[in-house]
């Protein structure tokens, strides 16, 4: 276990444990298992980490953000159980997806439940009302951008002309914008002056646009037992990822048309997938978009100088490392 899994280990503890009991109210009991299901499952816990080692960072008291922390997760876990019936995927988290247990409708309003219990969370933080204003404003902020890019994203399939501005912009909205909110919420709970939680917002902003660089790419080369969910379902998809968008603006006219085909391609196999990533690798689009995300991890963690020199910094600085080195 490297360094950084096993104090996201260990952070995950209590912040599962407040998630439990925030949702142990629910009824009737099928709602509330669909809603703790996935909790159970395991995720890597990554944004309601990186608030609660923002408020250390600032030197402000942990525990008084573990609910903030836990409300930050329960917003994913939503956007996850809803992205699985979006794009049609399967396996979340190692497990069947939610919708695939319960079905639709049952996985549509579990994700409500989490979204709206996740505000509860803010509002009891027992925090200065100010703190806890700013930091349901942050949360509110993130939803509409999460939709906002999720909306983009779906806009994009079946669009082969779309920019690189354009895919980071989509993807700052479906992933960045909730990392950013984890690390600035992490910030406003630990009592920071405006300056510090806007660097803190600026610094999670930037490893979020890398992390869902790298997601992209662990879908191409991953396999299912690693990542937890399924492998190759964005070429599937016909999804647009920066890979997908270099290679097509690249490429001579055979290979965009063997991509292009192999996008357009609602069954693609094994085999036509290896061949879109030859054609990545050919025009070295998977080195492209390792290098943004690096460029974006090395300028998140100058961000990261304005924080007195503590072990929180430190953990920061490797979680943002840890994004384009982790394989699931
Ligand atoms: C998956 O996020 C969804 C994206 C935004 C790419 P994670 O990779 O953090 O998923 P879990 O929470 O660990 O399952
Ligand atoms: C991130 O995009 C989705 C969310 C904002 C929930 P993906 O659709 O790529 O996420 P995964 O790969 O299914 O986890
Ligand atoms: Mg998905
Ligand atoms: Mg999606
Ligand atoms: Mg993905």
């Amino acid at each position: 276990m490297s360094e950084v899994t096993e104090f996201l280990t260990v952070y995950s503890k209590d912040i599962k444990k407040a998630i439990n009991e925030n949702l142990s109210s629910i009824v009737p009991n099928e709602l509330q298992e669909a809603s703790i299901y996935l909790t159970d499952a395991g995720g890597k816990m990554i944004r309601p980490v990186l608030t609660l080692l923002v408020t250390e960072g600032v030197e402000g008291d942990k525990e008084g953000s573990l609910k903030s922390a836990a409300s930050i997760e329960l917003i994913h876990t939503f956007s996850l159980i809803h992205d699985d019936i979006m794009d049609d995927d399967d396996v979340r988290r190692g497990v069947p997806a939610v919708h695939k247990v319960w079905g639709d409708g049952l996985a549509i309003l579990s994700g409500d439940t989490l979204f709206s219990k996740a505000f509860e969370l803010i509002i009891n933080s027992e925090k200065d009302p100010i703190q806890n204003n700013k930091s349901l404003a942050t949360v509110a902020d993130a939803c509409v951008q999460i939709c906002e890019g999720q909306a983009l994203d779906i806009s994009f399939e079946g669009r082969y002309d779309v920019t690189e501005e354009e895919y980071l912009e989509m993807i700052f909205k479906k992933t960045g914008a909730l990392i950013a909110a984890a690390t600035k919420v992490g910030a406003i709970m630990g009592g920071a002056s405006d300056d510090v939680s806007e660097a803190m917002y600026e610094y999670g902003k930037l490893i979020g646009l890398a992390f869902q660089i790298q997601d992209d790419y662990l879908d191409v080369i991953s396999d299912e037992e690693s990542l937890g969910k399924p492998i190759g379902s964005d070429i599937a998809k016909g999804k647009m990822t920066l890979m997908a968008v270099k290679a097509l603006n690249e490429a001579d006219e055979k290979d965009s048309e063997t991509l292009l085909k192999i996008l357009k391609n609602d069954n693609s196999s094994k085999e036509d997938i290896d061949v879109a990533i030859e054609i990545y690798e050919k025009y070295g689009s998977i080195q492209y978009a390792h290098d943004i995300a690096l460029a974006n991890v090395n300028q998140a963690k100058e961000l990261l100088d304005i924080l007195p020199e503590t072990e929180a910094k430190h953990k920061l600085s490797l979680v943002a490392e840890y994004v384009l080195e982790r394989h699931t």
